[in-house]
């Protein structure tokens, strides 16, 4: 301001020379500060204001929020790219970013949320984070539950695969079938022809938890007659107590119990975990399908579109006008075959479940689905787990194949569908008698080994 006073007082001539003179200074200095800006707007060109060695607490303080800032750019990059940040940084890192996504290890403590409220602050606007989870239901620290499960953890370590993958079953002899009074599908050896599946499919990353020494003599048995060089199939006998209220409940509900007790485990200790029936075939390898892009991606008991939801609505003619109304309808998720992230949202769903099975004898599937898919409203939070479920034409279950769908399956030789990834015999009492016709017609190419089965339970139904 100064300058251009002074210019004021000069003559004409004079003055107009000092006015080109000025121009062409402040046009400079407009160049430099556009330079500045462009420098100071790229991060890698921003003199860094902390130094890596130092030791006093402000500059400690500069470098932390640095680093956070560019953990949090970094962790958006790479999640966007399906990459977990989690195999980079190890389970529980999530704690150095958090309450940003609602799904992963985001929100994982009030503070964070407030934190990152405070930093992190997009177009201006404050960012909006979900309710931090109830502490009740977080995992805990993965090195405190190893150090308590050792032998699992250890398991899981060998067998998993390089993105921390396990696919986790249970059995017992009941599965074998050699007494056929104790076995509800008209007799056939499931557990002898899910072992054959996970070799076809070559699904090494397995873990099979035996819960009686009959099975567990039954596999033991077949490894030797097998010997070493044979697929590996790779079981353990949980060392797990069942809770009192399932004790004495139907062995299904013992046997859920005991699966989500191992599950609670396996998340906590930082393996996405396939939680896995044994009534199922699959036909391919299931981990080479999967999505990874929610905190539960599940196969669905839905035959039709409601397995993904689908808007639906009432007509109350006596109301007139206003008769009409929407509601979404979604089938239940089947947690036969669903894989579960080792997020602190799926974990969330999952204890809750068990909770509830612990304190009352219930079913599984249904209190499961109830805790995933029930909506927060008044004081009842639900986990905010995200869901994907699983293409049914893919992850198919034998209502859709034999059933709903069976113009496209079946006759095998004029087929229209796709070869599924899995069939699960969720919904026929004939169990084994199905899984060998699935197995015969995709592994050993009879075309026509299911034609003949009824589309329901009783003969001649389609
Ligand atoms: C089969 O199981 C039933 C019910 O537990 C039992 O009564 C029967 O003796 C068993 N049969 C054989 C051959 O073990
Ligand atoms: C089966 O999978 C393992 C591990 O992923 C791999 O090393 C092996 O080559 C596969 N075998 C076949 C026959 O594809």
């Amino acid at each position: 301001m100064s300058t251009m006073e002074s210019s004021k007082r000069g003559g004409p001539a004079r003055n107009s020379q000092r006015t080109i003179w000025l121009a062409l200074l402040f046009g400079q200095a407009i160049v430099a500060v556009a330079i500045i800006m462009l420098i100071r707007s790229r991060p890698s060109a921003h003199p860094q204001q902390w130094s890596e060695h130092a030791t006093d607490r402000d500059a400690l303080r500069l470098e932390g929020a640095d680093l956070k800032n560019r953990l949090e750019s970094w962790r958006r990059r790479a999640t966007a790219v399906a990459l977990d940040p989690n195999d980079i940084l190890g389970p529980g890192s999530g704690a150095l970013t958090n309450g940003i996504t609602s799904t992963g290890t985001g929100a994982i403590a009030s503070e964070d949320v407030v934190d990152a409220a405070a930093t992190c602050n997009p177009n201006g606007h404050p960012i909006t984070a979900v309710a931090p989870l109830n502490p009740k239901y977080l995992m805990r620290p993965a090195a405190e539950v190893e150090a308590e499960n050792p032998e699992f953890a250890q398991l899981l370590a060998t067998y998993a695969n390089d993105k921390r993958e396990i696919m986790l079953g249970l059995t017992n002899a009941v599965m074998i079938c050699k007494n056929t009074t104790l076995c509800w599908w008209n007799g056939g050896n499931i557990l002898e022809s899910f072992l054959e599946i996970l070799e076809r499919s070559n699904i090494t990353n397995h873990l099979i938890g035996v819960t009686d020494d009959q099975a567990a003599k039954y596999l033991s048995d077949r490894a030797a007659d097998r010997g070493p060089t044979a697929f590996k199939i790779n079981w353990f006998r949980p060392n797990v107590r069942i809770p009192d209220v399932q004790a004495n409940t139907r062995e299904a509900n013992r046997v859920s119990s005991l699966k989500f007790s191992l599950l609670q485990t396996s998340l906590q200790l930082g393996y996405h975990t396939l939680i896995t029936d044994m009534d199922l075939v699959y036909i391919s390898n299931p981990f080479n399908e999967l999505h990874r892009d929610a905190d539960i991606e599940s196969s669905s008991d839905g035959f039709d579109t409601m397995a993904y939801g689908r808007i639906n609505s009432v007509h109350d003619p006596t109301m007139g006008w206003g008769g009409g109304g929407l509601f979404m309808e979604t089938f239940t998720i089947n947690v036969g075959c669903a894989y579960i992230r080792a997020t602190h949202r799926a974990f969330a769903v999952v204890k809750r479940a068990a909770d509830e099975l612990a304190a009352q004898p219930g079913w599984d599937q249904q209190v499961f689905n109830t805790h995933l898919l029930t909506q927060s409203h008044g004081e009842y939070a639900s986990p905010y787990a995200t869901l994907r479920v699983m293409d049914i034409d893919k992850f198919v279950n034998s209502k859709r194949y034999f059933r709903t769908r069976r113009d496209a399956y079946l006759p095998g030789a004029s087929s229209s569908a796709p070869t599924p990834v899995m069939v699960h015999f969720n919904y026929h009492p004939d169990k084994h008698a199905r899984m060998l016709c699935i197995m015969d017609r995709y592994f050993r190419g009879k075309l026509d080994a299911c034609d003949t089965f009824p589309g329901g339970s009783d003969p001649g139904t389609r």
